[in-house]
């Protein structure tokens, strides 16, 4: 079972530390703390460079298996430092990596999961198309998380955040708010 300091590395390489991993400290605890009591297999929606998908392959428990999908494939390098060479094998291979757009594999998607880690385009068009995609996969008792739901200071942030809480609350009225971290937002499946 591999622990949080497994992965403190995401935060603390010499690139810039939000460079392999688009998530700051309190949400990444937050994603951590969900994935690991994921009652079934995970699946992030929005790789980039991949940083999100090394944590949920560390928290993960060691019988769920790990999906991550972006419609352009994980770019692996960055300024010369490479994520699959300085993260443990163990964990970067644990990742099943699919380049897809998210609802088209939602389609052909057959696996009951615990976990969707929503995090790829934030407007609420985009995340609109996404619960309805994935909503049907996820198991009783199972998570959604959003990142990027809140984004606060300027006006316009305020706004789209505003929107983004609507499309959330109108597609999911009944789920159960799991956690809060920054601009991450877990619920959980009461279904
Ligand atoms: C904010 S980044 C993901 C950051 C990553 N989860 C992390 O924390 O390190 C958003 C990613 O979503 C991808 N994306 C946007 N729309 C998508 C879609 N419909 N299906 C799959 N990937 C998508 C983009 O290509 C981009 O790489």
């Amino acid at each position: 079972m591999n622990v949080f300091e497994d992965i403190l590395f995401l935060f603390n390489s010499k690139v810039h530390n939000r460079k392999f991993v688009r998530l700051n400290f309190l949400e990444a605890g937050l994603l951590f703390k969900t994935a690991r009591k994921s009652p079934g297999d995970i699946i992030e929606i929005g790789t980039k460079i991949g940083g999100s998908a090394v944590l949920l392959a560390a928290a993960a428990q060691d019988n769920n298996k790990i999906y991550s999908v972006d419609i352009i494939p994980h770019r692996s390098r960055l300024k010369g430092v490479r994520l699959d060479k300085i993260t443990p094998k163990k964990l970067i291979g644990r990742i099943n990596f699919i380049v897809e757009h998210s609802t088209k594999l939602a389609k052909r998607w057959r696996i009951k999961m615990g976990m969707i880690f929503i995090d790829a385009e934030h407007t609420p068009k985009a995340l609109s198309e996404d619960i309805d995609a994935w909503k049907p996969h996820v198991m009783r008792g199972g998570y959604i998380a959003f990142h990027d739901i809140a984004v606060a200071g300027t006006k316009r942030g305020i706004k789209q955040s505003k929107q983004l809480h609507k499309v959330v609350k109108k597609k999911l009225p009944n789920w159960i708010v799991e956690g809060q971290a920054q601009s991450l937002l877990v619920l959980k499946n009461p279904e």
